[in-house]
C-alpha cells in the first residue's frame, strides 16, 4: 500500500508555507467549478463584499458553517472579540441565504473554560433574525480523556432556520435496526406502535449522532494534512435532510472541502471558501479526485503526493516529521 501521508498543518507551518506555491488561488481570488457547479474562493466568511463577490447574486436554501472554534487548536482570541467575529459571518451567511432556508453552525465548547464561546454564541444569535431549531450532539469515537472527567467526545450543531425552509424528513435514517417497541400514539382511534407506525427498519437521525464515524487515516475520506475534517456523512445527513437536489449550499470555512465534495455527491451546487489558500487548493483537488477517481479523499496518502516527488524542500520537510495524521479533531473539542 503507498504510504504517503504529510502532517497536520496548523502543527508544521514550514510545510504549509512551502506548499502555498502550489495553491492556484491567492487571497481575494475565486475558482469557478469548469462543470460549471461550484465555486471556491480564497475569501474572509466576515468579508461583505468578499461574499457578495462570491454570491454573486444568488441566494442558498443551506449553509453548515464550521469556524474555528476559539479553543486550543487555534490562536484564542478574546471573547467578545470572538463573538463580534462569529457576527460579521452570521451576517454574512444570513445575507447569502434565501428567505426560506437552514442554517447549521459546528461549535466547541471549551470545559476549561466555561463552556465558552458556545453558550455566548447561542445567546448572541438571539440577537438575529435566525430561530433555533435543534441541538444536536454527535459522537466522536476518540475522544480527549483523564482519568479524572467524563471522556470528551462530543461535537455540538446547531440548527437554526430563516423563514420557512424544507425538511426532508424521510430522507434520514441511520444504519442503526429498530429493535424496541414502543412510542404509543393514537391514530384513527387505534392505539399504534412505534414498529407498525415505522416506514423504515432503522430508526431515524434525533438530535444525538451515534452512527457517524469520525475520520481517521484509513479511511478513504481522509485528507492528509487537514485537521479538522467533518465526517462526509454528517455533512450528507444535513443536506439530504435540508436541501433539495439542484440546491445551492454554502460552507464559508472549506479546509479540506467536505460540504463541498458531499454536495458534488448528492447533486447540489456549493459555494465554499476558506481564507488561507492552501486549503482552498486541498479542497479543490479533492473534488478534482472524486470526479477523476471516484475516491472522496486520500486515505493514507497526500494531496500533494506528485509534488513530493520533485520538490527537495518538501522532501526535506517531509523527511523531518514522522507523524501520522490520526490527532484530527482532538484539539477541537
Ligand atoms: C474547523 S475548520 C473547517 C473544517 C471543515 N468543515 C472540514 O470538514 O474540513 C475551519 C477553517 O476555517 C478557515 N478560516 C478561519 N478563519 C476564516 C475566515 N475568516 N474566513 C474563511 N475561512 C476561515 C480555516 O483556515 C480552517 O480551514
Amino acid at each position: 500500500m503507498i504510504n504517503t501521508p504529510i502532517p497536520r498543518l496548523d502543527r508544521s507551518p514550514e510545510l504549509r508555507n512551502c506548499l502555498l506555491k502550489y495553491a492556484r488561488l491567492k487571497s481575494g481570488e475565486i475558482w469557478n467549478d469548469p462543470d460549471g457547479k461550484h465555486k471556491v474562493g480564497c475569501l474572509d466568511a466576515a468579508s461583505q463584499t468578499e461574499i457578495e463577490k462570491l454570491m454573486d447574486q444568488r441566494k442558498a436554501s443551506l449553509a453548515i458553517q464550521d469556524p474555528p472554534y476559539n479553543l486550543v487548536a487555534f490562536q484564542e482570541r478574546e471573547l467578545n472579540e470572538y463573538i463580534r467575529w462569529c457576527k460579521q459571518w452570521i451576517t454574512t451567511t444570513e445575507y447569502a441565504l434565501a428567505p426560506d432556508s437552514s442554517l447549521y453552525v459546528w461549535l466547541g465548547a471549551d470545559q476549561k473554560s466555561g463552556f465558552q464561546p458556545l453558550p455566548d454564541f447561542m445567546l448572541m444569535m438571539r440577537q438575529t433574525r435566525f430561530l433555533a431549531r435543534s441541538f444536536i450532539t454527535m459522537r466522536n469515537q476518540r475522544g480527549y480523556g483523564t482519568s479524572k472527567n467524563w471522556m470528551a467526545v462530543r461535537q455540538e450543531l446547531l440548527y437554526y432556520i430563516k423563514g420557512s425552509p424544507i425538511f426532508n424528513v424521510d430522507a434520514e435514517y441511520t444504519d442503526i435496526p429498530k429493535i424496541l417497541r414502543g412510542y404509543y400514539k393514537e391514530i384513527d382511534g387505534r392505539i399504534t406502535e412505534n414498529m407498525e407506525r415505522s416506514k423504515s427498519e432503522n430508526i431515524r437521525a434525533g438530535n444525538v449522532w451515534v452512527d457517524v464515524q469520525q475520520v481517521f487515516y484509513r479511511m478513504e475520506e481522509n485528507v492528509n494534512g487537514c485537521y479538522a475534517q467533518k465526517p462526509l456523512k454528517s455533512a450528507e445527513r444535513i443536506i439530504r435532510a435540508s436541501s433539495n437536489k439542484g440546491d445551492l449550499v454554502l460552507d464559508f470555512f472549506c479546509h479540506s472541502g467536505s460540504t463541498l465534495v458531499s454536495a458534488e455527491i448528492n447533486n447540489r451546487a456549493c459555494y465554499t471558501a476558506d481564507t488561507d489558500p492552501v486549503y482552498c487548493e486541498i479542497a479543490i483537488r479533492r473534488l478534482e479526485r472524486l470526479r477523476e477517481t471516484g475516491k472522496a479523499g486520500w486515505q493514507n496518502r497526500s494531496p500533494f503526493e506528485k509534488e513530493m516527488q520533485h520538490d527537495s524542500e518538501l522532501k526535506a520537510l517531509l523527511a523531518e516529521t514522522t507523524e501520522i495524521d490520526e490527532g484530527k479533531q482532538l484539539t477541537l473539542i
